[in-house]
C-alpha cells in the first residue's frame, strides 16, 4: 500500500503532555515559537489534525447552517475539488468541522494557503457533504462509521500525491495513528517544565513502540529541546544531502556518524542503528523512488 511518510510533530511538556496551561506560560510560549519554526522547516505536502484541534485552531468551533442543503442531491464517492501544492487534512469522522473556505488563511506560512481535505466516514450526513461542495472543500471517505486510517492514507497518497504528512495532534488522533503503527517519525519540541495531571498525553491509549534518535537540538536561550526519532520497526530510505556538498568542513562530525555530505539515498535499515543521517536535514521516505525524487528537486535547486 502506498501511503505518505508520517511525521508526528508535537510540542510536549517533560512529562509528555500536549494540552493545558503549560502551553501558555513564558516557557511554553518560547517552546511554541520553536514548534512553529520547526513546522516550517519540516514542511510536508500536508499537515493533519483531529476534529477537535481543527476546530480550536482554525474554525473557532463554527457550525454552519445546513438547512439550505437539507434536500441537496450529492453524487456518491470522494470529492476532489482541486489539486494543490500544500494541504490541510482534517480527520472528522462524522462531518462537524465548520470550514468557511476551501483554503486555510493564517499569518504563519507553515499553515497558510493549504487546500482543505476532510476525511470522513460514509455515514456523514449528506447536507454536510453538499455544504463542503458549495465552498470547494475536498473530501474522502475512509470507513463506514469508524475511521479506516490505512485507507485514508492510501487515498491521500494516490488522489492528491501526498508523500510526506505532518500529523499535528491532538492526543486522540495521534493515539489512533500510533496504535495502527502509522507513525514513521516523531518530532518532539519539549518545553522544560511539567504539566498538570488532567492534561492529555502525546498519545491517547498508546501501545509500546521503539524509536531511534535521528537528531537532537538544545535551544540554549529557552531550554527547549527538539528531538527527531524514527520508528525502529519500519523500513526507510534516507535522502542525505548537505548544501556545502564536497566543500563540507564538518568532516569530523560526519565521521562521528552524521551522514550529511553527499546527495545520496541510503537504506537506513542496512546500516548500524547508531549511524545518524543528515542531522536536522535528514529526510526519510518510504520508498527509494520517493527519496530519489526528492534529491532530484534538491539537485535542480542547487543547479540554479
Ligand atoms: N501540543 C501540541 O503540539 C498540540 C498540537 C495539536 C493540538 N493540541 C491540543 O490538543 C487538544 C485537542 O486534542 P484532542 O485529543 O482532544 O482531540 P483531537 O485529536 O484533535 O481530535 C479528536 C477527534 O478527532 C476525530 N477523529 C477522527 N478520526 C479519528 C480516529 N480514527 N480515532 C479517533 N478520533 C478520530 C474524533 O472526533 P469525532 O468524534 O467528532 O469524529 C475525535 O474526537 C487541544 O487542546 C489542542 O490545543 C496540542
Amino acid at each position: 500500500m502506498n501511503r505518505p511518510y508520517i511525521i508526528c510533530h508535537m510540542l510536549t511538556s517533560l512529562d509528555g503532555k500536549v494540552t493545558g496551561d503549560f502551553l501558555y506560560t513564558p516557557t511554553g510560549l518560547a517552546a511554541s515559537e520553536t514548534y512553529y519554526e520547526v513546522n516550517r522547516l519540516l514542511r510536508g505536502d500536508a499537515f493533519a489534525c483531529g476534529r477537535v484541534t481543527m476546530e480550536s485552531s482554525f474554525t473557532g468551533g463554527f457550525r454552519p447552517d445546513l438547512t439550505p442543503f437539507a434536500d441537496a442531491q450529492v453524487p456518491s464517492g470522494d470529492y476532489i475539488a482541486r489539486q494543490h501544492s500544500y494541504y490541510a487534512v482534517s480527520f472528522d469522522r462524522h462531518g462537524n468541522v465548520g470550514w468557511t473556505d476551501a483554503f486555510i488563511h493564517d499569518e504563519d506560512e507553515g499553515y497558510d494557503n493549504c487546500h482543505i481535505i476532510e476525511v470522513l466516514c460514509e455515514d456523514t450526513p449528506k447536507p454536510y457533504l453538499a455544504y463542503l461542495r458549495s465552498i470547494g472543500v475536498s473530501y474522502l471517505f475512509a470507513g463506514a462509521s469508524e475511521m479506516d486510517l490505512p485507507l485514508a492514507l492510501s487515498k491521500l497518497h494516490d488522489c492528491f500525491g501526498i508523500r510526506k504528512m505532518l500529523l499535528e495532534g491532538g492526543s486522540i488522533i495521534n493515539g489512533a495513528f500510533q496504535r495502527a503503527n502509522l507513525i514513521d517519525e516523531l518530532s518532539l519540541v519539549i518545553a522544560p517544565m511539567t504539566a498538570n495531571a488532567e492534561d492529555k498525553p502525546l498519545f491517547w491509549e498508546s501501545t509500546m513502540q521503539e524509536f531511534r534518535l535521528v537528531h537532537e537540538k538544545l535551544f540554549h536561550s529557552s531550554g527547549t529541546v527538539h528531538l527527531r526519532l524514527r520508528n525502529a520497526a519500519n523500513r526507510y530510505m534516507a535522502a542525505c544531502w548537505c548544501p556545502r556538498g564536497s566543500d563540507c568542513d564538518f568532516g569530523m562530525q560526519c565521521r562521528e556518524g552524521v551522514y550529511c555530505r553527499l546527495l545520496e539515498v541510503i537504506d537506513v535499515n542496512e546500516h548500524d542503528t547508531a549511524f545518524r543521517f543528515g542531522g536536522d536535514r535528514a529526510q526519510f521516505f518510504r520508498t527509494r523512488e520517493e527519496a530519489e525524487h526528492y534529491l532530484q528537486t534538491i539537485r535542480q535547486t542547487n543547479a540554479k
